[in-house]
Parts: C-alpha cells; sequence; structure tokens
C-alpha cells in the first residue's frame, strides 16, 4: 500500500468541507444553487462526482443539477486557473486593437478562448466591454486592470502573476 497520501488528504479535507455545506443546506428549500456555489468555492470549479454527490445529497436529478450548471455563467466544470484574464474585445478595445492583444495571450499561453493553461495559472477569456473604455484596449487580470496596452507589455504583465 503506497504510503504516501498528499493528494488523498487534500481531497479528504475538501470532501469534509462538502459534508459541512449538506449539512448547512439539510433540508432547506431552494439549496441547490448555494450549494453549488459553495462547492465551487472549495474545488475551484464543479467536476462531476462533486455533481453526482450533490444529486444524491440533495435528492434532485442530476439531469437537473446540470440544466442549472450550464445556464449559469458563474459555474464552472472545467478546472480554471489560479489567474483568471479577460481580454475586452469591446468596440473602443477592438478599434485601438485589441485582438492583437488577445492574440499575443494566446500565443504567450498557448491557450483558445475560455481555455486553462497547463499549469493552471492562467484562465483566459474574451469578454465584452469592461467599463474602463478610456483605457483601451485593456485587459483585466483578477482585479487588476492593465490599459492602454500593446502586445509587447503582455509578457511582463504575466510575468507578475507568475
Ligand atoms: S470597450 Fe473595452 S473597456 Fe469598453
Amino acid at each position: 500500500m503506497s504510503q504516501c497520501c498528499c493528494g488523498e488528504k487534500v481531497r479528504d479535507e475538501k470532501l469534509e468541507k462538502l459534508q459541512e455545506v449538506f449539512k448547512k443546506y439539510k433540508n432547506k428549500k431552494g439549496a441547490l444553487i448555494p450549494v453549488l456555489q459553495e462547492a465551487q468555492d472549495i474545488y475551484g470549479y464543479l467536476p462531476e462526482e462533486v455533481l453526482k454527490k450533490i444529486a444524491l445529497e440533495l435528492k434532485v436529478p442530476l439531469s437537473k443539477v446540470y440544466g442549472v450548471v450550464t445556464f449559469y455563467a458563474q459555474f464552472h466544470l472545467k478546472p480554471r486557473g489560479r489567474n483568471i484574464i479577460r481580454v475586452c474585445l469591446g468596440t473602443a478595445c477592438h478599434v485601438r486593437g485589441g485582438a492583437k492583444i488577445f492574440e499575443k495571450l494566446q500565443e504567450e499561453l498557448q491557450v483558445e478562448d475560455g481555455e486553462t493553461t497547463e499549469d493552471l495559472k492562467f484562465t483566459l477569456e474574451s469578454v465584452a466591454c469592461i467599463g474602463a473604455c478610456g483605457l483601451a484596449p485593456v485587459i483585466m487580470v483578477n482585479d487588476d486592470t492593465h490599459g492602454r496596452l500593446t502586445p509587447d507589455r503582455i509578457p511582463e504583465i504575466l510575468a507578475q502573476y507568475k
């Protein structure tokens, strides 16, 4: 039997937290969305095995759980990066070269729109106007806004989050 249990331990801790969430919402109406939100906070996304547990625990058909998860943009079925990069492709950013910024990020990170890097450091997403048009072209990394960008500044920005 293997002695190393680090990975297992992490998983167990998460499972314990999830059990706590189930306890908190036991027999409560309208629990599905808050339980999904808390489960996503614990796991970083919603793995299939977790969705199955939630369906079982809340006595809700798995199809309904999937229906909710796929309806709301806040839920994610795939792992997300530690850093979320949102590239604005709204009109103001588009006319000032937003697409070139996006291309540079795709090239640097080797991912497409909506994908996460293999090392789980970054998730890249294109978005519509983020309300900072005066700084176009703009990206957001987590809560930080980076504006008036040129493609050659991208490596230096990414380095801040590695
Ligand atoms: S269009 Fe990019 S911030 Fe408004």
